[in-house]
C-alpha cells in the first residue's frame, strides 16, 4: 500500500472515530438535564452505530486505525520524535487496553447475550458497583479525546485558514468533554440516588437483563484474550524493529549536514530520523507525515544516488515550487552517502508549511510600487518628535491597509517610504491591476486621514506613487529575526526612479507603459514621456497620471 493511501485510510478511519467520540460526548452531556434524556439520546445514537453499516464503519476504523499505527510504529526507524508526537502515538497504543473493559461489558454483553446496556445500568456500575472503573472510564474518555484532539490539531495546523477558526475550535476542544464530564457525574449523582430506592435495582436487572456469573466470566476471557493479543502485537511490533535493526546494522550510511556534521544511521533512516536521531535541529511541522514541506533539504552531495521520489514528495516539491535539488527529509531513504542542507530554520512556523519556496530566491514577473511622502521632511522639522512619529504610524497603517487590500506585500518603510510586490504568485497581469488599485486606495485614505487630522497638519499630506512591472529576483532575505520578502533587480530600480518622477511632474503617479499593458488598461488619455534612469541603458515610456482618481 502506498504511504498516501495508508494516509488517507488512516485519517477516514479517524473522522469515524472522532465522530463517534464526539456523538458519545453529546450523549453524556445530556445527563445535564436527566438520565432520562442521556437515555433517549442513547436510542438515537445506537440507531446510528448499532446497524450493520454502523457496526462496520465503527469496527472497521477501530482496526483499521489499530493496524495502522502498529505498521507505522513498525515503519518509522527512530522513536525520537517531539513531545506532542510521542504524547499522541503513547495515548493511543494504551487507549485500547484502557478501552477494552468498557467495550466488552457494554458491546460485546449486548451481542452475545442480550444485556441491555442502558445508562442507568452502565452507571449504576461505574458509581456504585465500582466507583474506582467509574473514575477510570472518565479518564480514559479524556485521553481518548486529547489524542483526537492532538490529531486534529497538527493535521490542520499548517492550513493558512486554521489560525481564524484555531482559538473556536479549541473552545468546542475544552467545552465538549467538559460538558460530557459534567453530565456523567450528574447522570451518576441521579443513579446514586435512585440506587437507594428499594426494588430500583432488581427492576432495573428485569429490563436490562445483566449477565449470569457464568456469562460475566465469559466476557472476562473475551477481554483477557483481547489483551493478551494486543500485548503480543505489541511486542511483535518491537521484535520486528529489533530483527530489523539488527539486520540493517550491517550497513549503514554517513548523512552530512553544513559545518562538517555527519551523522551515521543504517540503510533504511529517512533524513529527517537521521536528524533525529543524532538531534540535529530540523524542522518538521507535519511530523514527518509528507504534508509541510518544512523539512525540506538541499541535497549537496549524492542527488543521483537517491531513491526516486515518490509521487506524494513530488506532489508537495511541486506545490512550494522546489528546486530540483530539493527533497523532502521524511521521505527520503539515503541508500549512499550523502550531503544535505535544511533549508528551513528549525524553528519554521506552521504557517510556512507549504508556503513557496523563495528564500533561496525566484525570478518571477511581478509589479512593484514605491510610494513616498511629499513635503514631510519639513512639515516633521516643525514638529515634536512624538506628533511626527504618531502621523508616521498613521500613514503607515493607511497605505499597508491599502496594499494588502489590494492583495500586495508590503515590504520596507523606510522613512516616510514604502515599497510593496504584487503578483508574486498571481502573476503581473493582476499584480498590475492590484497595484493600480493599492494607488486609488493609498489617495482615498490619505484624503480622510488629512481630514482627520487637519488640525495637527499645516497642509494635507500628499503622496508620490511609482510602479513599473517586469521581472525581479524575489525571495527572504535578511538576517537572524529580520527576514523578510523582497525583490531586487532593474524593476525594482526602475520602480522607485517613478516615484522620484512624480516630483518632477508634480503628479500623484506614475507608471510605466508596461504596467497599462500587464494590466490591459488604455492609459493613453494620460501624458505620455521617456524616462532616462540612471546607470540604465534605453529610456522607460511613461504615463503621467496628475491625480489617481482618473484613473480609468
Ligand atoms: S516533516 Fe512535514 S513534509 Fe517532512
Amino acid at each position: 500500500m502506498s504511504p498516501v493511501l495508508i494516509r488517507r485510510v488512516r485519517l477516514g478511519a479517524a473522522f469515524v472515530l472522532l465522530t463517534y467520540l464526539i456523538l458519545h460526548f453529546i450523549n453524556h452531556a445530556l445527563g445535564l438535564i436527566s438520565l432520562d434524556a442521556t437515555e433517549a439520546g442513547r436510542r438515537w445514537f445506537l440507531v446510528m452505530w448499532r446497524n450493520p453499516i454502523g457496526t462496520l464503519a465503527l469496527y472497521g476504523a477501530i482496526t483499521v486505525h489499530g493496524v495502522l499505527a502498529l505498521w507505522l510504529l513498525y515503519q518509522r526507524r527512530s522513536l525520537r520524535m517531539p513531545a506532542w508526537e510521542a504524547a499522541q502515538y503513547g495515548l493511543g497504543l494504551v487507549l485500547p487496553a484502557l478501552l477494552a473493559a468498557h467495550v466488552v461489558g457494554t458491546r460485546i454483553a449486548w451481542w452475545q447475550f442480550g444485556t441491555e446496556d442502558r445508562y442507568p445500568r452502565v452507571l449504576l456500575g461505574y458509581w456504585v458497583v465500582a466507583p474506582e472503573r467509574g473514575i477510570w472510564q472518565a479518564i480514559t474518555l479524556t485521553m481518548a479525546w486529547i489524542h483526537a484532539c492532538i490529531g486534529v490539531h497538527y493535521w490542520l495546523r499548517f492550513r493558512r485558514w486554521y489560525p481564524r477558526v484555531a482559538a473556536g475550535l479549541f473552545a468546542f476542544a475544552l467545552l465538549l468533554p467538559t460538558f460530557a464530564l459534567v453530565g456523567y457525574v450528574a447522570g451518576g449523582r441521579e443513579v446514586v440516588a435512585l440506587a437507594r430506592t428499594p426494588g430500583w435495582r432488581e427492576a432495573l436487572a428485569r429490563v436490562t437483563h445483566p449477565p449470569s456469573p457464568a456469562q460475566s466470566a465469559t466476557l472476562v476471557q473475551i477481554r483477557l484474550r483481547f489483551l493478551e493479543a494486543y500485548l503480543v502485537a505489541l511486542v511483535g511490533v518491537f521484535a520486528a524493529r529489533g530483527v530489523r535493526h539488527l539486520w540493517q546494522r550491517r550497513r549503514s550510511i554517513r548523512v552530512l549536514y553544513p559545518g562538517e556534521r555527519a551523522v551515521t544511521v543504517p540503510v533504511g533512516f529517512t533524513i529527517l530520523e537521521a536528524s533525529r536521531t543524532a538531534g540535529v535541529p530540523h524542522a518538521s511541522v507535519c511530523g514527518g507525515r509528507g504534508r509541510c514541506s518544512t523539512c525540506r533539504v538541499r541535497v549537496v552531495l549524492g542527488l543521483t544516488d537517491l531513491p526516486t521520489a515518490s509521487e506524494a514528495e513530488q506532489r508537495v516539491l511541486a506545490r512550494v515550487g522546489a528546486a530540483p535539488d530539493v527533497r523532502l527529509a521524511c521521505q527520503t531513504r539515503p541508500v549512499r552517502d550523502v550531503a544535505v542542507a535544511p533549508l528551513l530554520a528549525p524553528s519554521t512556523a506552521p504557517t510556512d508549511a507549504l508556503a513557496a519556496d523563495v528564500r533561496q530566491g525566484r525570478e518571477r514577473e511581478l509589479a512593484v510600487l514605491f510610494a513616498d511622502l511629499r513635503g514631510f521632511t519639513r512639515m516633521a522639522e516643525h514638529k515634536l518628535p512624538y506628533d511626527v512619529v504618531f502621523v508616521l504610524n498613521r500613514y503607515f497603517e493607511t497605505v499597508g491597509t491599502a496594499i494588502t487590500t489590494a492583495g500586495g506585500v508590503t515590504n520596507q518603510f523606510t522613512g516616510d517610504g514604502v515599497m510593496a510586490l504584487f503578483g508574486i504568485d498571481v502573476g503581473p497581469a493582476a499584480g498590475c491591476r492590484q497595484a493600480l488599485a493599492a494607488a486609488r486606495a493609498m489617495v482615498e485614505g490619505l484624503a480622510t486621514l488629512s481630514a482627520e487630522l487637519s488640525g495637527d497638519l499645516p497642509a494635507p499630506l500628499r503622496i508620490g506613487i511609482g510602479i513599473h512591472a517586469g521581472s525581479a529576483v524575489v525571495g527572504r532575505m535578511g538576517w537572524g529575526q529580520s527576514f523578510y520578502l523582497t525583490a531586487v533587480g532593474d524593476t525594482v530600480h526602475v520602480a522607485a526612479r517613478l516615484e522620484q518622477a512624480t516630483k518632477d511632474y508634480n503628479a500623484e503617479l506614475v507608471v510605466s507603459e508596461d504596467v497599462g499593458r500587464y494590466a490591459a488598461i488604455d492609459l493613453s488619455a494620460f501624458r505620455r514621456d521617456d524616462l532616462a534612469v540612471r546607470n540604465r541603458a534605453g529610456r522607460v515610456p511613461v504615463r503621467i497620471i496628475a491625480r489617481v482618481t482618473q484613473l480609468p
